[in-house]
């Protein structure tokens, strides 16, 4: 039998997800355990680049993984665990980081947008960030790795760190390939919508989060900027509608054509709260089973203990053999 190909990706628990990080990733991932054998990790090394309440961090994980299991992520089928509790990942960080160049970490866009939005606080995790995500895939040897757009520029840099380290040592690592959709892998803020939906954004309205309520989502879409005209239909220049029918069809599977048919000689205002619901109703399982899951932490805890194990099994081996290869003394 054909061995499965292996996904890996991973979330910063910096928060509740928002409908970009759920439409544009982790939505996808659930369905990939059919085919794929998966990894998936609550980033929480990545989330301390940025001064993090370790009162409210520690909630955020719990919540965050939580959270990835309510969207559909199986942790008996996958592995699912928390980064911090798999001690390799930082292990082949260093290594890594050795093998980066200044110039390459320099280049990341959004290591350029976070030193600018948080000038008092340039560390050093926050430039070498992009290693420590090689390092989170590399370890599994992971061929896929499903995205949002935002995350490209770092997954080039994890193939081209996978590569140089094959050219100095023999070949090793396989190259990941990012694994993208073709709609919504950017979805655009409700309030400025050439920017990307974030939670970082200032203003509430221009964010849905996935445990929001159905009249905060509806009231959230009601007060989003669209443009004067007063038609329903994909094209250049209508950021806001165009984000509004991605967002739609993401949520319903409807294709633009028909979703131009449906808002044919409608307002606005209709299909924004046509947009608003379908989010909600479409969240509405996601929130009930997040509820279930967050009341019941012995279980999560066995799943975040087993995940470990699990991740630390094959990501050990890797470690062993890539301190072999730069000529470290084996221990054993
Ligand atoms: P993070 O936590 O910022 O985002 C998680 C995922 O959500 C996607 N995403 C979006 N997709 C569409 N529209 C948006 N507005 C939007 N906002 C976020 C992101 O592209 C991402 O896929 N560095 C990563 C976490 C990470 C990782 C890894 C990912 C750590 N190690 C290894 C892959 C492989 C991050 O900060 O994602």
């Amino acid at each position: 039998m054909e061995e499965k190909k292996l996904i890996f990706s991973a979330i910063q628990p910096t928060g509740t997800f928002t409908l970009g990080n759920y439409i544009g990733a982790v939505r996808n991932w659930a369905p990939l355990q059919d085919k794929y054998d998966c990894i998936y990790c609550v980033a929480d090394m990545h989330a301390i680049t940025v001064k993090q309440e370790p009162a409210k961090l520690r909630q955020n994980i719990l919540s965050s993984y939580a959270l990835l299991m309510a969207c559909g992520i199986d942790p008996e089928r996958s592995i699912l665990f928390i980064q911090s509790h798999v001690p390799t990942h930082a292990m082949l960080n260093w290594i890594l980081c050795c093998n980066t160049q200044f110039g390459e970490l320099s280049r990341m866009t959004q290591f350029k947008d976070k030193s600018q939005k948080h000038p008092d606080d340039i560390n050093a995790g926050l430039f070498t960030y992009p290693s420590l995500m090689a390092a989170d895939i590399l370890a599994y040897n992971a061929d896929f790795v499903p995205v949002g757009i935002d995350q490209k520029q770092h997954l080039e840099l994890s193939r081209n760190i996978a590569q140089r380290f094959n050219q100095r040592y023999g070949d090793f690592f396989t190259l990941p390939e990012p694994y993208i959709i073709d709609v919504g892998a950017k979805v655009m803020s409700l309030q400025e919508p050439t920017k990307k939906m974030s939670k970082s954004d200032e203003n509430p309205n221009a964010c849905i989060l996935i445990l929001d309520d159905k009249d905060t989502i509806v009231r959230k879409f009601k007060r989003a900027v669209t443009d004067s005209e007063a038609e329903v239909c994909f094209r250049d220049g209508k950021d806001g509608i165009n984000n509004l029918m991605t967002i739609y069809s993401a949520v319903t599977g409807k294709d633009f054509a028909s979703i131009e048919a449906e808002f044919a000689g409608k307002g606005y205002g209709d299909f924004k709260t046509a947009v608003g619901e379908a989010v909600a109703d479409h969240l509405e399982p996601v929130r009930t089973e997040y509820a279930r899951l967050i009341a019941d932490k012995a279980y999560l805890k066995k799943c975040y203990t087993e995940g470990a194990e699990r991740a630390m099994k094959i990501s050990s081996r890797t470690v062993a053999k890539v301190y072999h290869k730069v000529g470290f003394v084996d221990l054993k």
